[in-house]
């Protein structure tokens, strides 16, 4: 939590872009289009907030099941977003970091991906993490994969791999664990987003769809987490008594 009661890393499944549009009865990716420009509301209103680290769902490791045409075009629509706005971001001094398996990203994507992520690195506002290609589980077992090679090499020891060490190894590695999980268009599942990280993470779910997710809506969900009493497995009064100790 930061000092003003909010989240300090907010992750959201932003879901519901397709039903947007056939409910209107357009094609599925006009949702899509729709979705972006929710993002930019969303971002903005996390800088006013001071939120350090805001993490959003892009495209899961799953969606490659999707129909190509479909899948064609998020990936146009990533790499167009990336062209037209990794400029503003950096002007925002906005830190831009892109979490999953690139590997599967044409080499111009991939490219796009690394530039802008350097353009920003140096950026200490707040850090806006695009999970694309990712899935909870490929970030566990690539964690693995580096724990092993390091295990092979002598660097450490087996008897060292704890949950510390493991979670140095996840994708989100330097940032705070999510304090706020938001999940709209209704379903209520994790989709194999960030799995570790959620351990105890506060969740909030709104039948909204994304593209209607206005930035009011996201002050309502952050209203609700500081409504809450985070236990952490000790007692509602060891909590209350512990505020009472410390002011
Ligand atoms: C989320 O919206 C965006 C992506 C998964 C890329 P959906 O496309 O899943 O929208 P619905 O769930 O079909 O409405
Ligand atoms: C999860 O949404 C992934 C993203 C929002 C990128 P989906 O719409 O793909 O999730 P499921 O398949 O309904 O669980
Ligand atoms: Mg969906």
């Amino acid at each position: 939590m930061t000092d003003n009661g909010n989240p300090r890393h907010i992750a959201i499944i932003m879901d519901g872009n397709g039903r947007w549009a056939e409910k209107k009865y357009m094609p599925r990716a006009l949702g899509h289009k729709a979705g972006v420009k929710v993002v930019r509301n969303i971002v903005e209103h996390c800088v006013k907030e001071k939120i350090e680290v805001l993490s959003l769902f892009a495209f899961s490791s799953e969606n490659w099941r999707r129909p190509k045409k479909e899948i064609e075009l998020l990936m146009d629509l990533f790499m167009g977003t990336l062209q037209s706005q990794v400029d503003k971001l950096d002007k925002n001094n906005i830190k831009l970091r892109i979490i999953g398996d690139k590997a599967a990203f044409s080499a111009k994507l991939q490219n796009k991906i690394e530039q802008a992520q350097v353009q920003t690195e140096n950026n200490t506002g707040l850090t806006l993490v695009i999970a694309a290609n990712y899935g909870g589980r490929w970030d566990i077992a690539q964690a693995f994969q580096q724990i092993i090679k390091k295990i092979d090499s002598g660097e450490i020891q087996a008897q060292d791999v704890s949950e510390e060490l493991i979670a140095q190894f996840l994708t989100t590695a330097d940032l705070p664990e999510p304090e706020l999980f938001i999940r709209t268009g209704g379903e209520e599942r994790i989709s194999n987003f960030l799995l570790w990280q959620l351990a105890y993470t506060e969740f909030y779910f709104t039948e909204t769809l994304w593209p209607d997710f206005e930035p009011d809506l996201l002050a309502d969900a952050i209203n609700s987490f500081r409504g809450r009493q985070r236990r952490f497995g000790r007692t509602g009064n060891q909590i209350i008594n512990s505020l009472h100790s410390t002011q």
